[in-house]
């Protein structure tokens, strides 16, 4: 059976490949990946033409169609994954009287396609952001972000429902997740059986500053929006450098110090922001070095404007 087959395959393809015509469409498309019309305009010739041709190709698995939504493009076939057969028909190719000028229309080709995109782009900057962002933007690029702690051990402080853990769980080795409220453990844990990461994922019911978790454990460790809940911030962060491995690091995002006491209320903030001298002061009590300590711009549309957020990068000496 397997042998009446391959016979079968071989007579289309020794059909296929006896034409010229054929050859030369061949020689195109392995070259670039083009639509019908595109191939008719390299070709000079009809639409019907091409197509035609195309079927017989096809047929022999000389090449295949890939379809981008209205659009079908045609591309190498699985039969061109074999190096003799493309080595011989390479040898074939370069005795076609077209092979020069199908490569200079091709570039032509090629060179509208990159000429669409960046004519695109050049009218769109400064208005990128208004659009709607097909790529998912802020939380695909939250995502490929956090790829950068593939591998690593890292804990996530004041996890509340869980966004960041979850985001760097699909990544890191482990996440320790640590909060005071149960219920937001609770929730944090069938949140991560359902994203089918609760095996890297550890919820630590702890305050602060006295977390059930070992020392010199961890290569990263997050504050996100949540030191400003914390009794005593300062002890928070020393409490952060004891589970840093040395050469870990800290990273807190927070707000800027601000006059907004509705944040006291409806929020049950403790602290209104901090100053940027009172952070570093804290990591240096904590024999952190203070790698970065700056404002943010505001990241989001819909977040008040008289708040602003500050990131701070800390590094446990040593390595
Ligand atoms: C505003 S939420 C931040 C959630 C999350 N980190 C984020 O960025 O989406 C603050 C979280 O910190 C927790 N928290 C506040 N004070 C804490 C403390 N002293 N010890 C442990 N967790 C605390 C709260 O229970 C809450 O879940």
């Amino acid at each position: 059976m397997r042998k009446y087959k391959y016979m079968a395959s071989s007579t289309n393809l020794f059909r296929a490949l006896a034409d010229d015509v054929r050859l030369r469409l061949l020689n195109v498309v392995m070259a670039a990946e083009l639509s019908v019309a595109e191939l008719a305009t390299v070709m000079g010739t009809a639409q019907p033409t091409v197509s035609r041709q195309l079927k017989i190709l096809r047929e022999a698995g000389l090449i295949e169609a890939r379809r981008e939504g209205t659009s079908i493009y045609n591309r190498r076939g699985k039969l061109l994954e074999d190096r003799e057969l493309t080595t011989v028909l390479e040898r074939r190719f370069s005795k076609l009287s077209t092979t020069k000028s199908d490569a200079v229309a091709i570039r032509r080709i090629l060179d509208q396609r990159r000429k669409r995109s960046k004519d695109f782009f050049e009218k769109l900057a400064g208005r990128y952001g208004e659009l709607t962002q097909p790529g998912g933007g802020w939380s695909a690029l939250a995502t490929g972000l956090a790829a950068g702690f593939s591998g690593q051990r890292v804990a996530d402080l004041g996890c509340g429902e869980g966004a960041l853990t979850l985001l760097l769980a699909r990544f890191a080795k482990s996440v320790a997740a640590v909060d005071q409220s149960k219920a937001m453990l609770r929730l944090l844990h069938s949140r991560a059986k359902e994203a089918g990461v609760a095996p890297q994922v550890k919820t630590v019911e702890s305050d602060f500053e006295k977390i059930a978790l070992p020392g010199d454990a961890f290569d990263a460790v997050f504050f996100s929006q949540s030191l400003h809940h914390a009794a005593r911030p300062e002890c928070a962060i020393r409490e952060a450098a004891r589970l840093l491995r040395k050469g870990g690091t800290l990273v807190i995002l927070d707000l800027a110090r601000h006059d907004q006491e509705w944040v006291r209320k409806e929020w049950a903030d403790q602290w209104m922001g901090f100053e940027e001298d009172e952070l570093r002061a804290w990591l240096r009590d904590a024999d952190l070095n203070a790698e970065r300590v700056e404002r943010l711009p505001m990241a989001s549309a819909t977040a008040p404007t008289d708040l602003t957020v500050l990131l701070v990068v800390g590094r446990k000496a040593g390595n």
